[in-house]
């Protein structure tokens, strides 16, 4: 899908070196986050545009690393300001990063390609580089000062509290930007709105989703430089939609109220080294394909039959697929297409007195008046449990017993693409939880990094993600994804 396009490299008096395209002639494809051509620079000793001045503070960062001996490259994370001196040389506020790439004199322009250290080194840097002229386009870094800030900062938010930073970016339509992030253009939106058969009602709300398609590429941006894990982040279903619009239309856990409490679950009395390395409910016939919440806000009813059909499944040996129209409709304590808890559910299931099949109780995504008939329940559960935050001991408690039942921050599920994905806690915040889904199974990941990941089952269509499913970072509670394990009891 990252189709590399042709690009001739132009390399510059310092070393560096700058692709060169011309954007009319991009071929209609996805737009591509791990593409580090951003611009078309044809007079290296002309600064002109913001851009330009990035790229030389790119320069100027690059130079830095290659006095520093430090183990890792720093990264220009952002060029707060720029000023002539009074002898003609160009000063630089500079925001920048370590990242976890070694500092091995490559020039690198883009985050994508050298992801930010969550605990690296943050600075804010004046730098005082020579201003490039004909003769000579080669920079020198004349001199630099340093000092200390921190991530917060550095990414754009001063407020405080790790969480707005999360909370702030992603409910926003306006993400600062990041050094050497490729703005996507009109031909990229076209593409995506093609791929994605996304069509618009005029001129204005076709310019607006435009706007929101830049934005979000902007949080993938932010994603990809700051992922921990193997998580590729880029345009989805959902990159035309405000966050907070994605957020009401495709997620739906109520965490606003408080949720019926429930008892917790035993866990199995197991040896940690008899608990499997890997283990998947879809190869033992407890789980039913991938569904599909559409633009209702009923990922907790998705969440909830997900885990009593695993339960049905294993304690009746039957796999049936159940009716979350049935919760969205006739569920009382929770808000139908409007959010509502798993905890709930489990409730109203027992007080209606079963569920209805998928068959017999379609989905349509939209609330209606409850139409439940008792005889018609194919399934029913006894009671609810609460299971342990700890991942081992979920873990355990899920190769013994079947799905569950979990919340989790969806910030960067917006715009996961595959990979395991790990967020930073800041741009991922673990109490934020505003989706529910399912976890079927764990496993670690074959490739170099061996990241341990959960198997987790989405309600966003077969074409969302890792064919309908997520795989995220197993092992410090990524995005909250052990504050809410829960499952049905069927005695
Ligand atoms: C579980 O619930 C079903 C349906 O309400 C009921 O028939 C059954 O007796 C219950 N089992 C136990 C052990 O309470
Ligand atoms: C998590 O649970 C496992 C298994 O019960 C235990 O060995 C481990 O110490 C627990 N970890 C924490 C942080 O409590």
């Amino acid at each position: 899908m990252w189709l590399t396009l042709l690009a001739t490299c132009l390399v510059l008096g310092g070393g560096a070196c700058v692709l060169i395209r011309d954007p009319k002639n991009l071929p209609c494809d996805d737009y591509d986050l791990f593409d580090p051509v951003r611009r078309v620079i044809t007079e290296p000793w002309t600064l002109r545009t913001d851009a330009d001045y990035e790229y030389l503070a790119q320069q100027a960062v690059h130079q830095s690393n290659a006095r520093s001996n430090s183990l890792y490259k720093s990264m220009l994370v952002r060029l707060k300001s720029r000023a002539k001196t009074s002898d003609g040389d160009i000063r630089l506020t500079v925001l920048q990063l370590e990242s976890k790439c070694r500092n091995d004199g490559k020039f690198v322009s883009s985050l994508a390609h050298c992801p930010l250290r969550e605990n690296g080194l943050f600075h804010e840097c004046e730098l005082t580089v020579s201003a490039p002229t004909k003769a000579d386009a080669k920079i020198k870094l004349r001199g630099q000062s340093c000092v200390k800030t921190d991530a917060e900062l550095v990414l754009g938010y001063t407020s405080g509290l790790p969480s707005l930073v999360a909370t702030q970016l992603f409910q926003s339509s306006a993400t600062p930007s990041f050094a050497g992030f490729q703005v996507p253009l009109l031909e990229h939106f076209r593409c995506f709105a093609l791929r994605y058969g996304k069509t618009y009602d005029n001129d204005e709300e076709r310019a607006l989703r435009f706007r929101q398609f830049q934005n979000n590429m902007k949080l993938a941006y932010l994603l990809q430089a700051t992922e921990q894990g193997s998580g590729v982040y880029g345009p989805t279903q959902f990159s035309d939609l405000h966050p907070v619009e994605f957020r009401k239309l495709s997620t739906g856990l109520d965490t606003r109220r408080k949720g019926s409490p429930l008892k917790a679950g035993r866990i199995p009395d197991m040896d940690l080294e008899d608990l499997p390395v890997a283990f998947d409910w879809r190869d033992k016939n407890a789980v039913t394909p991938v569904k599909d919440q559409g633009q209702c806000g009923s990922c907790w009813a998705f969440s909830t039959t997900g885990n009593v059909e695993g339960q049905w499944a294993i304690k009746k040996g039957k796999l049936v697929s159940l009716s979350e129209q049935e919760l969205v409709d006739c569920d009382k304590l929770d808000q139908g297409c409007g959010g509502g808890l798993p905890s709930n559910a489990y409730k109203e299931i027992i007080r209606l007195g079963g569920m209805e099949s998928e068959g017999s109780y379609p989905y349509d995504g939209s609330d209606d008046k409850c139409s439940f008939q008792k005889p018609e329940a194919s399934v029913y559960i006894n009671d609810s449990i609460s299971i342990s935050t700890n991942e081992t001991e979920i873990a355990m408690w899920l190769a013994q017993n079947g799905p569950i039942s979990i919340g989790i921050n969806a910030n960067a599920m917006m715009l996961y693409m595959g990979g395991v994905s790990h967020p930073w806690k800041i741009v991922c915040n673990p109490k934020s939880l505003d989706h529910g889904v399912l976890i079927v199974g764990y496993g670690v990941a074959t490739d170099a990094k061996k990241n341990p990941y959960w198997i987790v089952k989405n309600s966003w269509g077969p074409h969302w993600g890792v064919k309908g499913y997520y795989l995220v970072y197993r092992g410090d509670g990524t995005c909250g994804l052990n504050l809410m394990c829960t499952s049905a009891v069927i005695a």
